[in-house]
């Protein structure tokens, strides 16, 4: 039989508090997943020592290594096949994907981001929802497809925002349950609990103690 853990890199670009949450939930046994590789763009991402300090294998893909976007996603990709990640996850990772990365790991591809999705997509979601006026806001974990922030929805949960909030406070607020709901998602995806029936993300056979793909709090 099989490795039943699905071997899972994950990408970041900055303090990685979200690939710290993976890979709590992986070393706790949550997760059916071993962290095979961490790649970062940039060289001085926090999340680097943070990784090592789990005894990931972390490497560095910077841009002006590889010339083009496609070409640095060959270069990602060609990583994450040496590394044999059959699940990739983004954490914070500044890069817009090329449909070359996002076919190759179809369905094996998640992100995560603090907006209640399709609201406020894009660069700086908690700072768009509270020039909007929004009273509720959160935070999605969705599939990658090749547009920005807007693949089918595994897994959201909502927060209020606060007369006084200020991005800070709400952006605080939201990655909290950031930590809470991409290590579950991440759970159910490795556990192959996760099917697509169209853009709605259809999710069996979790067990009764694992609390469901939304949180309201
Ligand atoms: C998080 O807010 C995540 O939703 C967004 O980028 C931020 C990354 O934070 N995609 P961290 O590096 O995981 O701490």
């Amino acid at each position: 039989m099989g490795d039943p853990m699905k071997r899972v890199a994950i990408l970041i670009s900055g303090r990685g508090s979200n690939m710290v949450s993976l890979l709590e939930g992986m070393r706790a046994g949550e997760i059916d997943g071993k962290a095979v590789l961490v790649v970062s763009n940039r060289a001085d991402a926090l999340g680097l020592d943070k990784a090592r300090s789990f005894g990931v294998p972390v490497k560095v893909i910077a841009r002006g290594e590889a010339k083009g976007r496609e070409s640095h996603d060959r270069a990602v990709v060609a990583a994450l096949e040496d590394a044999g990640a059959e699940i990739v996850c983004l954490a914070g990772y500044m890069r817009i994907l090329t449909p070359f990365f996002v076919e190759r790991y179809h369905q094996r591809l998640i992100n995560i981001h603090p907006s209640l999705l399709p609201s406020f997509p894009g660069l700086h979601a908690q700072e768009q929802a509270c020039a909007y006026g929004a009273r509720i806001s959160g935070c999605t974990v969705h599939f990658v497809d090749a547009e920005v922030d807007h693949g089918p929805i595994i897994a959201q949960a909502a927060v209020p925002v606060l007369p006084d909030d200020d991005a800070d406070a709400l952006a605080a607020r939201i990655l909290e349950q950031e930590h809470r709901i991409y290590p579950r998602a991440l759970a159910d995806l490795c556990a192959d609990r996760i099917r697509l029936e169209g853009r709605r993300v259809i999710i069996a056979g979790r067990p009764v103690s694992f609390p469901g793909s939304l949180c309201v709090c």
